[in-house]
């Protein structure tokens, strides 16, 4: 790979040990993927930040890094293991938050924003289209792309640190407008909203590591959120081409190698797959983390009606959308927790709960592997239709 004058002395560590390390990490990614350069990038965003997730040993290296290397463009962290005002109320034990606070202080001390949240998107950290950024959490890294624009791989947590600390990543993947073009048009026909989590898992198994065409595809911010957690999920791809309903095409309909109608007994047979039954723990809203639309959507459904106390609830979400929306959380609160800077899958749920309700699609695929619980699906209107009466 082609390094520039500056770039080869902070390969030799004329700059300083850690920002040696972090070229010597995304020299040795480049060379893998054939990269020919690195390209700056305007942002990251750090995975690789509950202590569940990463255990002693990334304590460990976090806090051997944090002793040398700094961020040196914008750069926001995914969410903990715990709320850090509200974890003794969450269930979390205080050895756990020791783990936890030491992570947190490696980071700050690398000049990583506080934020959190696998929507930092919604919390200002938002590229613009055409923005080089290095981003690790895989349900932001899609929207990122197919909905800001943006340009990013699905970072690891290490190689988006890397990046936080040269500025640049690795020019490979996504990175370049030829590989963004879609390889599989798939026609999903009228989707229904609370459906719409469902339709990106069904669209992911579809898609495996092809991008896909989405014509006709008329969604919120919200549901493309949804949407693409979930589709990012079941694949390993990290972007989709939509069009909305009337919209007119730009794809190339000569590069689509494969065309699929998903008929609707498809979404109903992927429903039916994960219904299970109605007996569960805890209720967990906000994968990824709830917009401030979403809390007041549903507070406006809950104002008027008494909790059922039948099973924990959770709605998780980012600080900022917390802050943005205070008579939202207000009524919330009355039917469970509102949990900032974590999220059902990578707390430590398994010590508290073992089954769990969700209307999110990306959570039916991790709660059952990393969160150990029997996972149900639900719409969010079902959810607050159990959780309320
Ligand atoms: Fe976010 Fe946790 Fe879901 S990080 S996308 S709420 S698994």
């Amino acid at each position: 790979m082609y390094l520039t004058s500056k770039e080869e002395r902070t390969l030799a560590g004329e700059e300083g040990p850690g920002r040696q390390k972090a070229m010597e990490l995304l020299v040795a990614i480049g060379d893998i993927y054939g990269a020919k350069r690195l390209v700056p990038v305007s942002s990251a965003q750090v995975s690789g930040a509950s202590f569940k997730t990463i255990g002693d040993a990334g304590i460990k290296f976090l806090e051997d890094f944090s002793k040398e290397a700094k961020a040196t463009v914008r750069a926001s962290v995914n969410p903990l293991g715990l709320d850090m005002r509200r974890w003794r109320s969450m269930g979390v034990d205080s050895g756990f938050r020791t783990k936890q606070a030491r992570i947190v202080s490696a980071y700050s001390s690398m000049g990583l924003e506080p934020l959190y949240t696998c929507t930092p998107y919604l919390s200002g950290n938002r590229p613009r289209a055409g923005q080089h950024i290095a981003w690790a959490e895989s349900s932001a890294t899609v929207f990122a792309n197919s909905v800001l624009g943006a340009m990013t791989n699905r970072e690891g947590g290490p190689s988006a640190l890397a990046a936080a600390v040269v500025g640049k990543t690795a020019e490979y993947g996504l990175h370049l407008r030829e590989n963004r073009l879609p390889r599989v048009r798939i026609d999903l026909g009228d989707v229904p909203p609370g459906l719409v989590p469902l339709a990106g898992y069904v669209v992911g198994r579809i898609a495996g590591n092809r991008i896909p065409y989405l014509p006709g595809l008329s969604l919120t911010p919200d549901g493309h959120k949804a949407f693409g957690a979930a589709m990012a999920a079941t694949s390993a791809v990290s972007m989709y081409v939509y069009t909305e309903r009337g919209g007119r095409s730009r794809v190339d309909s000569t590069i689509v190698e494969e065309r699929v109608s998903l008929p609707e007994s498809e979404l109903a047979a992927c429903r039916e797959s994960l219904a299970g039954d109605d007996s569960w723990d805890l209720v967990a809203m906000g994968c990824p983390h709830c917009s401030p639309a979403e809390l007041r959507s549903m507070a406006r459904y809950l104002k008027d009606r008494r909790p059922s106390n039948e099973q924990d609830v959770w709605f998780c979400t980012c600080r900022k959308a917390y802050a943005a929306c205070p008579d939202a959380v207000r009524v919330l609160k009355r039917f469970g927790k509102v949990l900032c800077d974590t999220c059902m899958v990578v707390s430590p749920i398994e010590k508290m709960y073992r089954r769990t309700a969700s209307d999110s699609g990306k959570a039916m695929v991790y709660l059952p592997t990393l969160g150990r619980q029997r996972a149900t699906f639900r719409t969010t209107d079902q959810l607050l239709e159990a959780i309320s009466r």
